[in-house]
């Protein structure tokens, strides 16, 4: 179980997926930024994420710039954008960032190491949440998004691969790639996308799913499927899917209704 509350306490993990670094790939560098490269972590469109140590024995995620990416001019942005948002979130939100920059042909960034799970990973090993523990994740998650809005840092980009657990079952969001400061369009989006990872959460389905045909009818109509969430829960969250943005709530808005529990559906 993870602890979204962010205890101190030494989190028990059942049934969570193993974590931690792969092998690196032939035609993987083997040091970059100062650290050696020890594994994968991860993978993403515009880059390959490293477990690294440095020669003082300390741990980072380095992120580097994939080859056939290098000259495109959105993903150096992205690159940008990063290190830009990584400097200005507080490290109880995002991973703390350690060095950035060019190291010969590769663009990196070194950040403190994740272990996870994301809520990817945990929905995959152990299946929806439900009862108190759907609500302290809901409560963890619209926190941290009302946190960043507040520094009007806009993430854009909130997925279930994207939260993760970091320590002592805090939750953090990685991959600012698209985040902007005061963007009310990446605004709106992170508020459509807290809802929608709190119902990947509840249910783990999204709330436009089905043919491309029936998803884009249910768009269009505004009809998310929202009928797996706790009903206290349902108008609000609603209304973070619609397309109407002038009904959206903020995520204060979100942060107060599911901080309110009620009866279950
Ligand atoms: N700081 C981190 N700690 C642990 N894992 C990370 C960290 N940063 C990235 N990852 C892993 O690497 C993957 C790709 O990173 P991401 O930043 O999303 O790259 P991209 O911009 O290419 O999408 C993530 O989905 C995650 O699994
Ligand atoms: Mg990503």
């Amino acid at each position: 179980m993870v602890n979204f509350q962010g205890s101190q306490e030494q989190t028990e993990q059942q049934n969570t997926p193993p974590v931690g670094p792969v092998p690196l790939e032939t035609t993987d560098p083997t040091s970059v930024g100062g650290f050696e490269l020890l594994g994968r972590i991860g993978t993403g469109r515009q880059a390959v994420v490293y477990l690294g140590r440095n020669n003082r024995g300390e741990s980072a995620a380095v992120k580097v710039l994939r080859a056939e990416r290098r000259d495109d001019r959105r993903s150096l942005e992205a690159f940008e954008r990063e290190v830009e948002a990584l400097g200005l979130a507080p490290d109880s939100l995002s991973p703390r960032l350690y060095s950035a920059g060019w190291d010969g042909e590769h663009r990196y960034t070194a950040a403190e190491y994740l272990t996870g799970p994301s809520l990817e990973e945990l929905m995959q090993a152990d299946g929806p949440l439900g009862g108190a523990e759907l609500r302290q994740f809901a409560v963890s998650i619209s926190q941290l998004v009302v946190r960043l809005h507040r520094l009007r840092i806009h993430h854009g980009d909130i997925k279930p691969r994207h939260v993760i657990t970091g320590p002592g079952g805090r939750l953090f969001l990685i991959d600012f790639g698209v985040a902007a400061i005061g963007d009310s369009a990446l605004r709106r989006r992170d508020l459509f996308s807290l809802a929608s990872v709190i119902l990947y959460a509840a249910g783990g389905r999204f709330p436009y799913e089905g043919t491309p045909l029936e998803i884009s009818t249910r768009t269009m109509g505004g009809r998310p499927d929202v009928g797996v969430l706790p009903k206290p829960w349902r108008d609000t969250l609603r209304k973070c899917l619609e397309p109407n943005r002038r009904f959206c709530p903020s995520a204060a808005g979100v942060l107060r209704t599911v901080g309110r529990y009620g009866s279950w559906a």
